[in-house]
């Protein structure tokens, strides 16, 4: 059987589903920067791109070197194309500027460069997510800068969304809005291959992926619903259930696509004020978008995140996603409070 690589897939979309070109064009360069990112991921202690830098994000967080680095790789890749009005990524205060020198194009790319980067220095898996969103046409001009505002549009506006996971295999998992596609990297032909061609959440689950240790700052919905897992079959849940916490986002929800599975990471007290440590524009939004294209659900514990109208670039919100079961379930607590 003749192999689809991502190149092809893209093609005959354009030409099914008229895919615009210049989406089909920006797919291809994310896909190829993270070619690029795979590659320096893999050198590790031999590319000296592990250990942190002496810069904070935003954030608050302190940067990965491979964080700035895959950050600029990004940038670099993207600028050039003319199929671009604007990025921003987690790495970035503000949203950047197409240079003067380049023509400005339809979309915006929203990204997290490197999740997972905690991951980094200890060689497990780690990725990259991005949401393609279009600019709408009063933000767009060729000459003036491009407002924040122009990005703040809720996660059922984007029009494309992926990741890349690089574990033992460099993965590149994507939705065009009519399903969710992978593809996997063959490292001596350089290009993606299509590998897993409808890829669906299984709608039930035993298996949740939390971080336990914040247990003790958790609100009473999420100790209710964690309580009847731990109980296991002797519970009202009458099963035994596993845990998974890999604390790479990437690679927990590429585990939940390939078997089921419920992703969560709530708003806790460690944070008064904060939904939660996840970010909407470049984490949870095309996460989300995602495992409902994958036939899953993905709710901040009311409400459907991809519902949610942004007010700020990085803001933050609770996620919970995965197994339609078990996000209806643990959504239905939150509800009765
Ligand atoms: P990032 O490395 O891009 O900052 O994201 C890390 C996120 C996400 O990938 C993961 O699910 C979560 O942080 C893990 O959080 P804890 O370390 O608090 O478990
Ligand atoms: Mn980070
Ligand atoms: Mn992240
Ligand atoms: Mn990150």
């Amino acid at each position: 059987m003749s192999r689809i690589t991502l190149s092809r897939y893209l093609i005959e979309k354009t030409r099914s589903h008229n895919t615009p070109a210049d989406l089909r064009f920006l797919i291809e360069v994310v896909a190829r920067a993270c070619k690029g990112i795979s590659h320096a991921v893999s050198k590790g202690a031999l590319g000296g791109v592990l250990g942190s830098m002496d810069t904070e994000n935003i954030q608050g967080e302190v940067q990965k070197k491979l964080d700035v680095l895959s950050n600029e790789i990004l940038l670099e890749a993207n600028e050039w194309g003319g199929h671009l009005a604007g990025m921003a990524s987690e790495e970035m205060d503000k949203a950047y500027q197409i240079p003067g020198k380049y023509p400005k194009g339809a979309y915006l790319l929203v990204f997290d460069p490197l999740d997972g980067s905690s991951n980094i220095d200890v060689n497990v898996s780690v990725g990259t997510i991005f949401s393609v969103l279009r600019c709408p046409a009063d933000s767009f001009s060729q000459n003036d800068s491009l407002g924040e505002e122009a990005f703040l549009q809720p996660g059922t506006k984007q029009v494309a969304a992926g990741y890349a996971i690089y574990g033992p295999q460099t993965m590149l998992v994507l939705t065009l809005g009519d399903g969710v596609k992978g593809f996997t990297l063959d490292r001596e032909l350089g290009s993606f291959v299509l590998t897993h061609d409808n890829i669906h959440v299984p709608q039930s689950t035993a298996e949740f992926a939390v971080n336990m240790s914040n247990q003790r700052h958790w609100e009473a919905p999420m100790q209710r619903y964690v309580e009847e897992l731990l109980a296991g079959k002797d519970g009202p849940l009458g099963k035994d259930y596993n845990m998974r916490w890999i604390a790479s986002m990437v690679a927990d929800v590429h585990r939940i696509l390939t078997r089921g599975g419920i992703f969560m990471y709530p708003r806790d007290a460690r944070e008064p004020g904060k939904p939660g440590k996840l970010r909407l524009m470049y984490e949870a939004n095309p996460m989300s978008l995602i495992i409902e294209q994958a036939g899953g659900a993905a709710t901040n514990g009311s409400e459907r995140i991809l519902d949610i109208q942004p007010e700020s670039l990085h803001q933050r919100v609770a996620v919970f996603l995965g197994s339609r079961e078990e996000v209806e379930r643990v959504t239905g607590y939150h509800h009765q409070g």
